[in-house]
């Protein structure tokens, strides 16, 4: 019996010292110590004993049991040490190296514009709404006293989904839409993305955006509006800007005119900016028509309102100084980080 535990825990030894997997230290366990380990079977084979040499032949196991425990749990820490070691050498980092730079975005001019534009009409007490892209024809066109057949009609072409629904050529259909839900006084701006059919060029793109504006309340008048656009364009382009509203004629509004800036180049002596003018033309607007007021459930006896309309691409390239629209669609890093 004493030569068997002896030849066992030599073995144990042995196997022990060449293992070179946590693994196999667990093989090694399992195959002397586990249930139906070598060491168990000495354990069960008692009962064959002499009773008289039970305790002695019992501490023998006992002590060869633990050794080989000990041993084991040695082997076991000496190899963990030996893994976590190799897993930071694999791990290293070379602090060395150049680090991948975070390159942060930049603002579009044309969101610049927008968030200055709504800055100053918001400071004015305006609300900022928007309206669908894909617009029903009678939103864009009808209920703006553009019926079929208008002429206005043919100089904004647009792309028709079918014969009802069209990409909306301007922001003003949401006019419409906000004066249909009936909440009076309106004081709104209507920021948006509008579509034509053009040719691409410096000044022109199928789609562009517009920024739609439209006060309604009782005794509104056109007095309001210059003075109200006045304040705008000065705010925008600086407090010497003068504004000049010229007669002009757009079917939802009336009377309606187009207004323009004195050129904030050359402060209105005339220059290539202004292409020696010295104006700059830069919205559309108007009193809103009463038949428009009407057909959207507003009484046109009580309430009276004016609307304008501005390109704020146009507004972008102006106040950058910009001279291609196209410029503005081509996301050119380059050029997007001036601004
Ligand atoms: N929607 C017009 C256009 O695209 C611009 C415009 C003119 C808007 C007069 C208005 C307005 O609200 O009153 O040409």
């Amino acid at each position: 019996m004493k030569e068997k535990l002896q030849k066992i825990r030599e073995q144990a030894m042995k196997q022990i010292q060449s293992a070179e997997s946590l693994n196999t230290l667990n093989d090694v366990r399992v195959a002397i110590l586990g249930k139906k380990g070598e060491l168990t079977s000495v354990l069960k084979g008692m009962k064959d004993v002499a009773p008289e040499d039970r305790p002695k032949v019992g501490q023998l196991v006992n002590e060869t049991r633990e050794e080989i425990e000990r041993v084991l749990e040695q082997a076991k820490k000496k190899m963990e040490a030996l893994v976590r070691e190799e897993k930071l050498k694999a791990e290293v980092i070379d602090v060395t190296l150049p680090s991948k730079k975070n390159r942060v975005g930049h603002r579009h001019p044309n969101t610049i514009a927008l968030e200055e534009v709504e800055r100053i009409f918001i400071g004015m007490g305006y609300e900022v709404v928007e309206g669908p892209e894909i617009e029903y024809d009678l939103y864009n066109f009808e209920k703006l006293n553009i019926p079929d057949g208008h002429p206005a009609k043919d100089e904004q072409d647009t792309f028709y989904i079918n014969k009802e629904i069209v990409l909306r050529t301007q922001t003003s259909p949401c006019q419409a839409r906000v004066m249909e839900q009936g909440k009076l006084p309106i004081r709104m701006i209507a920021p948006g993305r509008v579509f034509r059919s053009d040719e691409v060029d410096a000044t022109h793109s199928p789609s562009f955006h517009q920024v739609e504006g439209l006060v309604v309340d009782k005794n509104i008048t056109f007095a309001d509006l210059k003075g109200t656009l006045e304040e705008f364009a000065k705010e925008l382009f600086g407090p010497d800007t003068k504004t000049k509203f010229r007669p002009h004629h757009f079917p939802f509004t009336e009377p309606s005119a187009e207004v323009d800036v004195s050129c904030f180049k050359c402060g209105g002596k005339g220059c290539r900016f202004c292409k020696g003018s010295g104006w700059i033309e830069i919205l559309g607007c108007g009193m809103v028509h009463p038949h428009v007021l009407e057909m959207c459930g507003i009484d046109p006896e009580q309430y009276t309102g004016f609307a304008f309309g501005m390109g704020l691409e146009r507004i972008a390239l102006l106040k950058y100084e910009i001279d291609d629209m196209r410029l503005l669609y081509e996301n050119d890093i380059r050029f997007l980080g001036q601004f």
